[in-house]
């Protein structure tokens, strides 16, 4: 069975006693509840342990998306990693926290103008170009500018894997990138090899996330180098890197299919690589992957304290907490599990039954884990712990029935950093306008 806490969680009968070294019951006293408890070692722990695996031939560039504070940022920056943006906001905290900006990669399937001007004036290493419309703004702005930008070309493989319909993102009907079975791929290249300003290094795909075994990167991994063979064919360029996204999966709940290890993928990737270039004719290339939730899910932590506890008799029993699909939306929008313990001090665990636990918002889909195993003296003031909440945790938080989104601590050897604010009720009002001739 593998734990989806983090390594350093300590529990006592049953209950969650510390993180970081940081007895968790004394956070909840001094920073409130809901709140997001990111583990130091752990999230750093797998930057190196990803870096370490691919090596000085590849790269590693943390996805962002998947949680981007200046802290992490900087955590990120400090691990040597690269570091991949997906919009005008992730960019701007990644330049904010001082991260060098030719470590940085620009996605996106819609840039606007702004964002390219932005991404292009801070001289980011890689724009990853996703459309035709696209590659024309952007090839036009490189021009005026007289600026040389790098550029990986965002391919679709016809392979989609993932764990849920949303987050597949490789097949062929995708919003994302350029189309190899449709020739778009190829064409879109051609146009980016002939834009004097732009560099074109390689290619980019995203298959989807939370993928648990390494065949369909191999399947893709096998059409890249094919794709990147005709390139060579038909304009003489041989392309340097190669880059397959992210999309490793992690343990949600003891029970869930253990994902291949970083090393193994590394490995397997690596080894398919190196196969297709020798069956092609073709140097390897620099291998380039953007691990998001595989670096950042398993070192978060999310604290919430029980209010109501509502027994309906012979239907279930429900515990809702200070939260909700407002700092977790997983649930409710990919009908995503966790794994919950009770934390801190209360009732003994050896007396258990199964409660739904809901979130405080008005949406009977807010509901963040259906008979859950919880002591059944489950009472109002608990604490409860759900783990593996640090990737589209917070990223994906909102104000939902004008909650303040909580705050984010990093705790470590028995320290604790607040990295995030808890909004206040005046920060979620800050942004308003009321009208002033009634
Ligand atoms: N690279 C690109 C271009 C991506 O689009 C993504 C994720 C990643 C890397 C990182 O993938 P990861 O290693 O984290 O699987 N909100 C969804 C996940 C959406 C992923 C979007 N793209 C969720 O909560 O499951």
């Amino acid at each position: 069975m593998n734990t989806p806490f983090p390594r350093t969680a300590v529990f006592q009968d049953g209950r969650l006693c510390s993180l970081g070294g940081v007895d968790v019951a004394a956070l909840a006293g001094d920073f409130g509840t809901p709140l997001y408890v990111l583990d130091r070692a752990e999230l750093v722990g797998r930057m190196h342990e990803w870096r370490d695996a691919f090596g000085p031939d590849g790269t590693v560039a943390y996805a962002g998306k998947a949680l981007l504070v200046l802290a992490v940022a900087q955590l990120v920056d400090a691990a040597g990693l690269h570091l991949d943006v997906a919009s005008a906001g992730e960019l701007h905290t990644a330049l904010r926290a001082g991260f060098p900006a030719e470590r940085l990669f620009l996605h996106g399937n819609n840039k606007s103008v702004a964002e390219l001007e932005q991404a292009v004036d801070a001289g980011v290493g890689r724009v990853v170009v996703d459309s035709s419309s696209e590659l024309g703004r952007l090839a036009a702005l490189a021009d005026s500018r007289g600026q040389t930008v790098g550029v990986l070309l965002r391919v679709t493989p016809g392979i989609a894997a993932g764990g849920h319909d949303f987050i597949r993102t490789g097949g062929n009907d995708s919003k994302f990138g350029f189309s190899v079975s449709a020739g778009l791929a190829e064409e879109a290249i051609g146009r980016a090899l002939a834009a004097p300003h732009l560099d074109v290094h390689g290619l980019h795909c995203h298959l989807g996330s939370q993928i648990t075994t390494p065949d369909a990167f191999v399947a893709a991994v096998d059409i890249m180098v094919e794709v990147m063979a005709r390139v060579r064919d038909r304009h003489g360029v041989v392309l340097d890197e190669l880059n397959v996204g992210g999309g490793l999966a992690i343990v949600y709940e003891p029970a869930d299919e253990a994902p291949v290890s970083v090393e193994e993928h590394a490995r397997v990737l690596r080894a398919a690589l190196a196969a297709a270039c020798t069956g092609c004719d073709l140097p390897v290339p620099r291998l380039v992957v953007e691990p998001g939730r595989a670096i950042a899910g398993p070192a978060g932590v999310t604290l919430y304290t029980v209010g109501t506890v509502k027994d309906i008799p012979g239907v279930r029993t429900y515990a809702a907490v200070d939260g909700g699909l407002s700092d977790n939306l997983r649930p409710a929008l990919y009908g995503a599990r966790y794994t919950f313990a009770p934390a801190g001090p209360g009732a003994p665990v050896h007396r258990q039954r199964p409660v739904t636990v809901a979130g405080k918002h008005c949406e009977s889909g807010d509901v963040l884990g259906r008979d859950v195993a919880l002591p059944a003296g489950l009472a109002e003031g608990d604490l409860l712990a759900v783990a593996a909440t640090g990737a589209y945790g917070q990223a994906m938080a909102s104000n939902y029935n004008r909650l303040p989104r909580p705050a984010m601590v990093l705790v470590g050897d028995g320290e604790v950093r607040l990295i995030l604010r808890r909004e206040t009720l005046d920060d979620v009002l800050s942004h308003d306008v009321a009208l002033d001739d009634l």
